[in-house]
């Protein structure tokens, strides 16, 4: 089973004796399912090789900020866009004050510069120079700005004096990049379900019955929850989406398999039914293409209703903590999701009008409609849309 989309760590190791339990602190964010990319300054790579850490983390180590293919690609911006978090570790006195005077001299720097994610420096250094008015100055400078810096522990260093200075112990770093991370991963730990798309229902080998739901509101609240760090199970229709990073996507065609899919995916914490599953199957599928008999009869197709998933789980014992459904109507939009809000049991239907270029379109307009009462949201882009609602998502689990 696929974990919650990985923490992605930035990590940029300087030099200094301590750069050795860098090599610890990669193995501890990738034993918690994180990916680590390093960097390392060219002091840095006195104290551990970039073999070393490109082992560890399985990822390649980057150490110099004149790498043509990178640059053509914007590699020191790209590098930390896609990060979640950047840590400085060793954050030496010299690349502290390099920090706060704002120099752009190597890689790790110039990224350092370049960056608008969270910055978490854990400094170790000689507890003279941690202790020196210049290094508690561009503490203070980087404080100032926003970077988290760690106290360093307190003890016998590597050069043999005694005091604050030592590299805090890899565990208390990880425990710190988690606490920095929680707020913007606020779904870390949930399970998520998510149907998406519409479903065929076979008439014979050639045929089936379908309609024109695309999947892109269901992908885009997929690529939400999971940008959010949550667990999530996209099961989807027949649709031409790429699947959303982090995501685990279960591809079915009938509402009958879509059901036994969401089954599968069972227990979850939150299960969003975005699926525009068809009311009714055709009872006798023929194994055989259907010809016409020639009398100009036409033979009808005997249908059967198909489970309702929805409804099935908010009707279960094992209801998630919160199911919501979407309903897309063409009339009286906000009084059948009202209905449909207490017949399936959901705690909101976000409901749709889908009389114009919804399905298939880009933007929607939604109307949340729950127990206590309906929002509606202006008409906004399908992923604009996703960010909402995994936000109010949030704010109900908390
Ligand atoms: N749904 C479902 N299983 C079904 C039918 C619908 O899980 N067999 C879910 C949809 O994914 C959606 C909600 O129920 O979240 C409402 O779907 P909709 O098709 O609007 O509801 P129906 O019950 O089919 O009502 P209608 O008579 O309007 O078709």
């Amino acid at each position: 089973m696929q974990e919650a989309r990985e923490m992605r760590i930035l990590l940029v190791i300087g030099g200094g004796i301590a750069a050795y339990k860098a090599s610890e602190l990669v193995r501890l964010i990738r034993r918690d399912g994180g990916s680590v990319t390093c960097v390392l300054t060219e002091a840095g790579s006195r104290f551990v090789t970039p073999l070393t850490l490109a082992a560890l983390s399985e990822n390649q180590v980057h150490t110099t900020l004149w790498d043509l293919k990178n640059e053509v690609e914007m590699g020191h911006i790209r590098l930390s866009r896609e990060a979640d978090l950047v840590v400085v570790c060793p954050a030496t006195a010299d690349l502290m004050a390099r920090m706060a005077t704002g120099m752009a001299n190597d890689l790790a720097t110039t990224l350092l510069l370049a960056t608008d994610k969270p910055v978490l420096a854990v400094p170790a250094m000689n507890v003279r120079m941690w202790l020196h008015p210049a290094t508690q100055a561009n503490l203070a400078t980087l404080r100032s700005r926003g970077v988290t810096v760690m106290d360093p522990d307190e003890g016998a260093m590597a050069c043999g004096e005694f005091g604050p200075g030592r590299l805090p112990e890899p565990e208390a770093i990880l425990a710190q990049i988690r606490a920095m991370l929680a707020p913007i991963r606020p779904l870390s730990g949930r399970h998520v379900v998510i149907t998406a798309g519409p479903t065929h229902e076979p008439i014979d080998p050639v045929r089936y019955i379908a309609n024109r739901s695309s999947g892109q509101q269901g992908f885009a609240l997929a690529a939400a929850a999971a940008a959010a760090g949550a667990r999530v199970t996209l099961i989807a229709g027949p649709v031409h989406l790429p699947s959303p990073p982090g995501v685990e996507r279960v591809d079915v065609e009938t509402a009958v398999q879509m059901a036994a899919a969401v089954d599968a995916a069972l227990p979850c914490d939150v299960a969003i039914m975005v699926a525009a599953v068809a009311d009714w199957r055709v009872a006798d599928a023929a194994g055989r293409k259907r010809k016409k008999d020639g009398t100009g009869q036409v033979a009808p197709l005997d249908l059967v209703e198909n489970p309702d998933i929805l409804a099935g789980l908010g009707h279960a014992a094992h209801k998630p903590q919160l199911l919501i459904g979407f309903a897309a109507e063409t009339d009286d939009v906000i009084a059948h999701a009202t209905a449909k809000l207490a017949r399936k049991g959901a705690d909101w239907i976000i409901a749709n009008d889908v009389s114009g270029d919804v399905m298939g379109g880009t933007n929607n307009t939604v109307h949340i409609v729950s127990a206590v009462g309906v929002e509606s949201l202006p008409r906004m882009a399908k992923t604009a849309v996703a960010e909402v609602l995994i936000a109010k998502v949030v704010d109900a689990l908390a």
